[in-house]
């Protein structure tokens, strides 16, 4: 008996001794209760680990670490500093006594933070430095300028923090909604902020001190409203978001600008965005098409393709690296530049198979803007869903053509800010949630077992740290028809479209709405079919039935603009060309609105087609499946 009970406490030890997160390459459990508080020992760079480790690539090599945790102390062996301090971290999760040998999958493991849409202060911003670390986050990129404020001192152009960092509006949504209106420092209606460069120094003596590689985001061409505002001589006319490329002078203020960020930042990386630019004013703007004759352009992608080369010039020649999301594909990349893959994962492969590099951060999966649990019990997203769970799921080489390895860097969580005014919230948006992208860029895919339980110890207690963390013990999880489907009369029954679905949203094409599939929480999961026009199926059941019940859930999510239709109609029929119409279904529910409703009706009647009509109010609507009994 007594035989019996040490061996299963020998397996509870084995259980709970791997409890780190990231998961670690390996553990090797002992007995004894671990002195996590006295070294014993430290070897930094000695020749027997790095032979152990030799086969390791060099940045993996570089990190790679040994903690052993006996009921004496704690002995480390790491070729870096960066490796010990890694084991530092780990260390801190460590509950029992044991040996751990790790190293990470990925040499790029990212967090990027939006402080332009509000503004974070230089405290917050190194409160969450400390959190990132402890998951073995290297990479903290800072999206620094944006439409909605200017958010760091440039000392050759003061007007981008006198005046493009102060709007009329505290949150986002009351800027927007106001009509996008500016202010100035000190002025009664300003709200805003900006990171002064003895702000950015303490960041970076953090950022330094945690092996945290701080990059600098200096967003151009697009998303430049409040840069033009201040310098309103590097726009195409008054009032416009994209900075002019035709301009001499454009050049010169984003130049003056980046020497002082280069000067600032140690990072590598100096990333420029490149995103979501509406390029219509270029084709209107004399400047524009003067550039474009002059450089023999054909169209306005290969201008903002010539302004992004020419920034590479500039960041190459004061030896950095010029990062960038992937629109900068378009028109021909850079010769150098590194790819930010946030449209789907298709940007990476496409630059991996060019030769380029590319960190992933798909929005499916690396969005941390989207509601993590059901929407109703949720704060407003900015449009879709993304459990800890399928952020965790993601693997980074997934479609990926071979050998992509050498070029696919990693991986970044992305909190954009437009709907979160708070620091609170914002805690609440990025944990636990970055802890599963951290666990998704260093840890070997098939050492990911048990997150759920690492994850809630290591959230539990950044919650008793003072973190404003999603709290795991609360979550909802996904929608019950998504993890049970749904059965019904017409599952498996052919459908006939009388309008196709929108191409970017078909689903599971003509099979989606008899497949019993049902949609999560979101438009995003491949489960709903999206229309922006009528939807209009007939459904045949293959023999005349005695009908009683026909419906479909629609979602509504105002934030990426999808929107319940006005109304729905049911027609039945026996031959599949006389139909009648047997009800119509109003949309009586008060907009906005979160999460989905369904449309649903009692029928009497026997009938072989049914018809399911949808008018959309405006935007797109979105329909999994359509419920026949
Ligand atoms: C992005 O989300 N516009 C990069
Ligand atoms: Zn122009």
């Amino acid at each position: 008996m007594k035989r019996f009970l040490s061996l299963l406490a020998g397996l509870v030890i084995c259980a709970s001794a791997f409890s780190q997160v990231p998961a670690p390459v390996q553990i090797t459990p002992a007995e004894g209760t671990p002195n996590l508080t006295k070294e014993l020992s430290r070897k930094i760079g000695g020749k027997a680990f790095a032979k152990k480790t030799a086969a390791l690539p060099a940045y993996a090599w570089e990190e790679a670490y040994e903690l052993t945790v006996t009921p004496k102390g704690y002995k480390v062996l790491a070729n870096t500093e960066e490796g010990y301090f890694y084991a530092l971290q780990t260390l801190k999760q460590m509950q029992t006594c044991g040996t751990v040998y790790d190293y990470p999958r990925f040499q790029y493991r990212g967090f990027m933070m939006d402080v332009s849409r509000h503004f974070r202060d230089k405290d917050f911003i190194i409160k969450q430095l400390e959190a990132l670390a402890s998951v073995k986050i290297n990479q903290f990129h800072m999206h620094l300028t944006d439409d909605a404020g200017w958010r760091i001192q440039i000392d050759k152009y003061p007007r981008l923090t006198t005046h493009g960092a102060w709007r009329v509006g505290d949150t986002w949504q009351e800027w927007q909604d106001g009509g996008n209106k500016y202010s100035y420092e000190g002025a009664p209606d300003a709200s805003g902020g900006y990171l002064t460069k003895a702000d950015i120094r303490e960041i970076l003596a953090a950022a330094e001190r945690l092996h945290i590689t701080v990059i600098p985001e200096i967003e151009m061409p697009g998303h430049s409203r409040e840069t033009i505002y201040a310098y309103p001589e590097v726009g195409c006319m008054e009032g416009a978001r994209e900075l002019c490329p035709g301009k001499e002078a454009t050049f010169e203020l984003l130049e003056g600008i980046l020497e002082e960020v280069i000067e600032l930042f140690p990072s590598p990386y100096i990333h420029v965005g490149g995103d979501e630019a509406d390029k219509r004013n270029w084709k209107e703007c004399p400047d524009c098409q003067a550039r474009m004759k002059a450089e023999g352009l054909a169209n306005v992608e290969e201008l903002q393709s010539y302004l992004i080369k020419r920034m590479e010039r500039f960041i190459n020649d004061h030896g950095r690296q010029l990062l960038g999301w992937d629109e900068i594909l378009e028109g021909g990349l850079s010769p150098n530049a590194t790819v930010m893959s946030w449209r789907g994962t298709q940007g990476g492969v496409e630059a991996v198979s060019q030769g380029h590099d590319a960190v992933m951060t798909p929005g499916r999966y690396c969005y941390l803007d989207k509601v993590q649990d059901a929407p109703i019990y949720e704060p407003e997203g900015f449009g879709g869903f993304l459990s800890v769970d399928v952020a965790h799921s993601y693997d980074p080489m997934e479609g990926m053509p071979e050998g992509a390895e050498m070029h696919l860097l990693g991986v970044q969580g992305n909190l954009w800010a437009e709907k979160i005014p708070t620091d609170e919230h914002y805690e609440y948006m990025m944990y636990p949630r970055i802890a599963a992208i951290a666990e998704v860029g260093w840890s070997q895919p098939d050492r990911k077992d048990g997150f759920r339980e690492r994850v809630t110890r290591w959230n539990d207690n950044l919650i008793a740290a003072g973190y404003h963390a999603f709290d795991l013990h609360k979550e909802y999880g996904e929608r019950p028809a998504y993890k049970n489907g749904v059965k019904h009369l017409a599952l498996g029954k052919p459908v006939k479209y009388n309008q196709l679905w929108n191409r970017g949203y078909p689903a599971a094409r003509e099979a989606t709405l008899t497949d019993g599939i049902c949609g999560g929480w979101s438009y995003g999961d491949g489960r709903w079919q999206g229309f922006l026009t009528d939807i209009d199926v007939v459904i045949d059941l293959e023999s005349v039935q005695p009908i009683h019940y026909v419906g479909g859930t629609f979602l509504c999510e105002p934030g990426p603009g999808i929107f319940l239709p006005k109304s729905v109609e049911v027609w039945l029929s026996a031959d599949g060309e006389n139909f009648e119409q047997v009800a119509t279904i109003p949309n009586e529910i008060q907009e906005p609105c979160q999460s989905y409703v369904l449309f649903g009706t009692p029928v009497t009647a026997e009938a072989r087609y049914v018809r399911f009509v949808a008018h959309p109010t405006r935007g797109f609507h979105f329909l999994d499946e359509v419920v026949v009994n």
